[in-house]
């Protein structure tokens, strides 16, 4: 294969990494994004992702594919034109309101038509509504004059690293591509086979479309699935986790463990991107939404579970020191976009609450957000622990019960917390 020559568009969670699993493996790569404060962060080489391979952080293997000139990040798509003619597009389509927002994938085609040459290969690598590769993308790359299938490549192919573990993923997780034409779905699957070594299938592009959809929705609804069975093991005094290994011990049986709710991009929106499409086509989805109610309702079961501990020590909720470790979406992650533990402060500040939230991880700056683990934990009259990350894994948690009021309640969402904890700390688990 001739020296590959891509641009990535929109380097967030998935882009910046992709670009830089391209460069790693000696492409030249274009990052093309719209923001500026971003591109010049990259260019400097800083990024707050929490991301490694073989060693080396997110920020080191960008630095380093910096200096050997193999990537570099701008907002030009003109630019990139000149020097690419492959095109990976990661924008993503946020969820507002139940509806899904098309606006930045739209105008990222908008900008691209404007640049798009004969013989180009553009791959759709969002999650999408399915049928957008076909009926939006299309569409307006067409607007250039070319024919997609004649004039330019246009393929698509489903995203499915979990953040944390892209560079790993980009390498050893199975794809599925579609193309327009059989030559679109070969040519995407010469450039994505420049990173991937795991196989490759080709369908139907509608049909990679829904299938990445229902991967994240079926996530979705074991987990919700899950929760009902904490709920209950919860009355019948039963541990939910070795309920859960137990079941598990069976061949053909995989339960997802509960947690404090489920976030990030991904898994929340999926039951949004299918939805349009469902009632397009007058199809049900009752199970699918109901599941998502339920994982909807968990951060508030949360607050009703400390709430209750709280008023059985003659203490209200309102008024009460809460300590929440942990805002990211995930576990060892920066992400805290729709992030569960973000709707249990939401609510313990609705309810009255003094709330000390702590993610060493996570950069953002909020009102309720300390520096510090000990400054969300002093004279706490409870602590909610919502999101693992590097620093509470060393937590020696009866010192840790030493500075909170007397009788804390410890509501564990993680199944972290030893059980024989004592200092006359009560403890919750989800
Ligand atoms: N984050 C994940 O773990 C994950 C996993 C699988 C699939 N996905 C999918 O991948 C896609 C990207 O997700 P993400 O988490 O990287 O999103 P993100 O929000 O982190 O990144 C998107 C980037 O696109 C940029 N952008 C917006 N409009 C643009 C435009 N017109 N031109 C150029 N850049 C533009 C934004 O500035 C942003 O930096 C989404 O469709 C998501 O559903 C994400």
């Amino acid at each position: 294969m001739k020296k590959l020559k891509i641009a990535v568009i929109g380097l967030g969670f998935i882009g910046l990494p992709l670009s830089l699993s391209y460069a790693r493996k000696g492409a030249h790569v274009v990052g093309i994004d719209v923001s500026e404060s971003l591109i010049k962060e990259i260019n400097q080489g800083i990024s707050h992702h929490l991301e490694f391979y073989e060693g080396k952080s997110l920020s080191e293997i960008l630095q380093e594919q910096r200096k050997e000139n193999r990537f570099y990040a701008t907002n030009h798509y003109e630019q990139a034109a000149q020097e690419v003619d492959h095109y990976i597009v990661t924008v993503g389509i946020p969820v507002r309101n139940g509806d899904p927002d098309f606006s930045y994938l739209t105008s990222a085609c908008e900008s691209l038509v404007k640049v798009l040459k004969r013989g180009d290969c553009v791959i759709l690598r969002s999650t999408v509504v399915p049928g957008t590769t076909e009926e939006v993308v299309k569409l307006i790359l067409e607007k250039s004059g070319l024919i997609a299938g004649e004039d330019f490549y246009l393929a698509y192919s489903s995203e499915r690293i979990a953040e944390g573990r892209a560079f790993e993923e980009f390498i050893t997780m199975p794809l599925a591509v579609g193309g327009v034409n059989e030559a679109s779905a070969l040519k995407g699957k010469e450039a994505l086979s420049f990173v991937t070594e795991a196989e490759i299938t080709i369908s139907q592009i509608k049909t990679v479309e829904t299938a990445k959809v229902i991967e994240n929705i079926q996530r979705d609804v074991n987990i919700a699935m899950v929760q009902q069975f904490a709920r209950f093991a919860e009355k019948m005094g039963i541990d939910t986790f070795e309920l859960i290994r137990v079941a598990n011990t069976h061949k053909r049986v995989q339960l997802l463990t509960p947690g404090p709710g489920v976030g990030g991009y991904c898994l929340p929106n999926a039951l949004y991107y299918l939805q349009p499409k469902a009632q397009e086509l007058g199809v049900s989805l009752s199970l699918l939404e109901m599941a998502r109610q339920i994982n909807d309702q968990v951060p508030r079961i949360l607050v009703s579970m400390i709430k209750h501990a709280l008023e059985q020590q003659g203490k209200t909720l309102a008024g009460s020191q809460i300590a929440i470790l942990g805002l990211a979406m995930k576990d060892f992650s920066n992400d805290d976009r729709i992030s569960p533990p973000h709707h249990v402060v939401e609510i313990l500040l609705e309810e009255g609450a003094v709330v000390k939230a702590y993610d060493p991880a996570v950069p953002a700056n909020y009102d309720f957000k300390v520096d510090e683990l000990n400054e969300a934990i002093q004279d706490a009259d409870g602590l909610i622990y919502l999101t693992v990350q590097e620093e509470f894994l060393e937590i020696n948690w009866l010192e840790m019960i030493k500075l909170m009021k007397k009788t804390p309640v410890l509501l564990d969402g993680k199944n972290r917390i030893p059980r024989s904890v004592e200092g006359g700390a009560l403890l919750l688990r989800i």
